[in-house]
């Protein structure tokens, strides 16, 4: 698949995390701010706290107590709350037909919110209004630099209420 190189006009919002619990609240505070119909597509490499994060969105989403862990088999694992949470992990996923048969573009014409682990492997399929977060290391090892970038006005919507 290739990558896309049109991406228009995007917005950035950078968080430093220190530690799972804060990586965790990250994605918390932004569950409580989707309003169906997003795709926040993950980036970065192994434990980088990608399924951490998705944890944090799923508290965020009113999704009840439960276990949230990477569907690396099942490849996608579904949530209710506030709003349906698909959760795929695209880590094993090769090429437009593996990626039909998760139901990711079914998925994608719902007003669900999908997070998506191991974008690099599908970001040809990524749609423009896709949320992209790459996790990158910090100086120690319980350090995380997150970086969430978009279409500038959906960036600048949700900075504006995560600051409220
Ligand atoms: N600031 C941090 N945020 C999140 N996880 C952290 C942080 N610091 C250290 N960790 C550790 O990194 C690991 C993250 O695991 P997690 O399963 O969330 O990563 P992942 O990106 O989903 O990995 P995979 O690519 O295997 O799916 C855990 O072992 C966690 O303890
Ligand atoms: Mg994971």
């Amino acid at each position: 698949m290739q990558e896309k190189n049109k991406l228009g006009d995007r917005g950035k919002m950078q968080w430093r995390s220190c530690s799972t619990a804060e990586t965790e609240e990250l994605g918390r505070r932004l569950g409580r701010l989707l309003r169906g119909g997003e795709v926040i597509a993950m980036f970065g490499g192994l434990g980088m706290g990608k399924t951490a994060f998705v944890r944090g969105l799923a508290r965020g989403l009113q999704v009840p107590e439960g276990e949230v862990s990477s569907p690396t088999f099942a490849l996608v694992h579904s949530y209710e709350g506030r709003l349906t949470l698909h959760h795929f992990d695209m880590y094993r996923v090769d090429g437009w037909d593996d990626l039909y048969s998760t139901g990711f573009f079914d998925y994608l014409d719902s007003n669900a919110v999908l997070a998506v682990e191991w974008s690099e492997n599908i970001e040809a399929a990524l749609p423009e209004n896709a949320l992209y977060l790459e996790f990158a290391r910090g100086d120690s090892d319980g350090e995380r630099l997150l970086t969430l970038s978009g279409p500038a006005q959906v960036l600048a919507d949700l900075q504006a209420r995560l600051e409220k």
